[in-house]
């Protein structure tokens, strides 16, 4: 997997702080957790190299079937890129930044397994970047949602820009980033921003449900339907065609398949090995 480099930050593995993003891992399902409360669980540099460190344990630990990444405190998933620490830099600093997020936000989306954005309050800037890099997001019926970033002289620059359009549409995120709009957890949903809101204090228990719903699923078809997917929304429908065909084969030769297909004539439930 593609790890953060050339940045001008130092990669994870040098300097992470493993308490900013805290881990805990049960019947298969991930659950990472910004850290920060104090400053909205904002994404510094330390904390984007926290978070590309986590991602690195997941991706190593072949027992997680999926990952809920969600944020400490009722207040705030993550209140974007830190601001403080953009205060502190100079004018040349924001392209280094910029790819740190890139980098680290492009490896949740290629996670090979599905990632949940559990909202338990603010998705903000480069907070709801972070969500838009998900497969799916459940909010709290308290999460905020918007890319603030025109408010302080700036645009979003942890993907905003490209994802939010191809969730929503042009005129919708167009109107969300020029104006910096936040937008509550309800306007999140018909928009489509959001896939689910919940009661607040359901959050947790609606995020844990969805992942171990997939955890069950069998892992190298859903690994082969999060890619052929995503391709849906990255390239032309005939590429996006071919590499259904290629993942579909892949899943046909898969021992997942020969167990799914008996399991369904034996009418019992399959066992699947992940291979
Ligand atoms: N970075 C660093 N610190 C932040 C922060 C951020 N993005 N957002 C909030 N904080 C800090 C505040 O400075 C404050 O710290 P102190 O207690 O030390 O003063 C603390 O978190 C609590 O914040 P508030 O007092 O503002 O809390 P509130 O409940 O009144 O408001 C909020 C909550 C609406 C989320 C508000 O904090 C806010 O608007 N935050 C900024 C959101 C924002 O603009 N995000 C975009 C950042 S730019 C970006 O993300 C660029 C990119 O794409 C790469």
């Amino acid at each position: 997997m593609a790890r953060p480099s050339g940045t001008g930050y130092a990669p994870a593995d040098v300097m992470a702080d493993l308490d900013l993003v805290l881990r805990e891992c049960a019947g298969g399902v991930a659950t990472l957790r910004l850290n920060r409360p104090k400053a909205l669980n904002a994404l510094d540099p330390d904390t984007l190299r926290a978070l590309d460190a986590a991602l690195d344990e997941v991706d190593a630990d072949p027992e997680v079937r999926a990952v809920v990444i969600t944020g400490a405190g009722d207040r705030a998933f993550c209140a974007g890129a830190d601001i403080a620490a953009m205060a502190a830099m100079g004018g040349t600093e924001g392209h280094p930044y910029c790819r740190l997020g890139h980098e680290v936000l492009a490896r949740v989306e290629d996670l090979r397994v599905p990632v949940i954005a559990a909202l338990n309050g603010a998705a903000l800037g480069g907070g709801l970047e972070l969500a838009l890099a998900c497969d799916f997001v459940v909010a709290a019926e308290r999460a905020k949602v918007g890319l603030p970033e025109i408010t302080l002289g700036l645009i979003p620059g942890f993907g905003g820009t490209q994802r939010l359009v191809r969730r929503v549409g042009l005129a919708p995120a167009r109107r969300l980033v020029y104006l910096g709009s936040v937008i509550g957890a309800a306007d999140a949903l018909s928009l489509g921003i959001v896939d689910q809101v919940v009661a607040d204090d359901r959050l947790a228990d609606a995020a844990g449900g969805l992942a171990r719903d997939l955890a069950a699923r069998a892992p190298v078809a859903l690994r082969h339907a999060k890619r052929a997917t995503r391709a849906a929304v990255e390239t032309s429908l005939g590429a996006g065609l071919r590499l259904e065909m290629e993942a579909f084969a892949a899943t046909f030769a898969s021992d997942d398949r020969v167990e799914g297909l008996r399991a369904f004539l034996e009418k019992r439930k399959p066992t699947w090995k992940g291979r």
